[in-house]
């Protein structure tokens, strides 16, 4: 079983888990309970530990109980690392991992990937071109470790550049530094992207045609600047647009994915369930392309599962998570709504939460 799968959570004042404890299983954890009894909220309090932020809120002060000055995530991995975050209203977090105070969350975000399915999941599909970069840098953040380093590069390129184009009289010759800049950052990524989408594509085929029997699906990359033309050529060319808009409109923060099938955009032709599992296809096969470059596993955070997907899709849905061997924590109203699907040699535990509260779950069906 992957180091990375957690062998225990303690959560204490986020949202209406006031104070919670949790052994999970290595494989699959369902998670199951009325509305507002606090299942959401314990996914996103693993989200927090591992991203510092929540799913659901822009403002991480949200989350936290409103009863309660603090909010306390731990989280022990089956490594034996472990992941210890707090954050109090109003205040700065304090983050640990491996219980050393850490000064970003790139580290933490390394040694627990996640990966969230979730009711927001088909803005992959319907969303911005933001969510689609965000999907692809996911999976090249987990798989190159000099990436965080070459967007954060070009974002401060951007925001500088931007900043020179807002003003009144534009100084043309630090605009061209920062476009220099620019230029060498946004060939680094533009060529990891497209190296990472490469070998997804196939894994990504192979996971689809388990779920969904549908015409053939193409996934286009484009970089954000024109194709055969270097971007720093484009970006000297461009100032007066640029000047006009105050605002960089070309580089690796326009790069996007177009997502088809057929000859119809995804989102046109398919169905909300068919599109579900489209988007559960596209992350798990980033699961699967992790574990294959790095040896490591992910985390999948999977919301409601069965929302929009008829039983026969959701045993499918199940049956490809168990065979990926990942951990995954997911959650159903209904006792037994997740119950079928699964092989009797899958190491699974339930959990029912009631008013923030969790509890192990066992039933004549087998279940330990
Ligand atoms: N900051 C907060 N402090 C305390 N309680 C909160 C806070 N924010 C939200 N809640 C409450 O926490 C409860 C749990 O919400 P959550 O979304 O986790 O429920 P859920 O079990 O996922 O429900 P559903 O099945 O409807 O999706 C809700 O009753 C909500 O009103
Ligand atoms: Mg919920």
């Amino acid at each position: 079983m992957s180091n990375s799968a957690i062998r225990r959570i303690d959560v204490q004042g986020i949202r209406n888990l006031s104070c919670t404890q949790l052994a999970p299983s290595e494989q699959i954890n369902i998670l199951f309970g009325t509305n507002g009894s606090g299942k959401t909220s314990f996914l996103e309090a693993i989200h927090y530990a591992g991203l510092g932020r929540s799913f659901r809120s822009p403002r991480v002060e949200s989350v936290i109980c409103t009863d309660l000055a603090e909010a306390t995530v731990f989280i022990e991995l089956v490594s034996g690392s472990s992941i210890g975050v707090s954050k109090s209203r109003p205040g700065s977090h304090t983050l640990k991992l491996r219980g050393e105070r850490q000064s970003s969350w790139l580290d933490t975000a390394r040694s627990l990937p996640l990966l969230l399915i979730n009711s927001d999941s088909f803005s992959l599909l319907e969303g911005s071109s933001k969510v689609r970069r965000k999907f692809l840098d996911w999976g090249v953040f987990h798989v190159e470790h000099d990436f965080a380093a070459s967007w954060r590069g070009a974002s401060r390129c951007i925001a500088q550049r931007n900043l020179l184009l807002k003003s009144r009289h534009i100084d043309e010759r630090q605009v061209d530094a920062w476009s220099v800049e620019l230029s060498t950052y946004a060939d680094r990524i533009d060529h990891s992207r497209s190296q990472y989408l490469q070998r997804l594509l196939p894994l990504i085929e192979d996971t689809l045609a388990h779920l969904l029997d549908v015409p053939e699906l193409t996934i286009k990359y484009s970089r954000g600047w024109d194709e055969g033309s270097p971007l720093l050529e484009l970006l000297r060319g461009s100032l007066d647009r640029d000047a006009r808009y105050g605002a960089t409109q070309i580089g690796p923060h326009r790069a996007d994915l177009q997502i088809r099938i057929g000859k119809f955009r995804a989102e046109d032709y398919l169905s909300r369930g068919q599109q579900k599992l489209l988007v559960i296809a596209l992350k798990l096969a980033q699961g699967r392309l992790l574990t294959e470059l790095s040896g490591g596993s992910v985390i999948y955070l999977v919301d409601d599962l069965p929302s929009e997907l008829d039983a026969p899709n959701r045993v499918k849905v199940c049956r490809l998570l168990e065979r990926f061997d990942s951990q995954a924590f997911m959650t159903c109203v209904g006792e037994n709504d997740l119950d079928t699907g699964w092989s009797s040699g899958t190491s699974m535990r339930k959990f029912h939460v009631e008013h923030g509260k969790m509890s192990a779950f066992s039933s004549s069906s087998g279940m330990t």
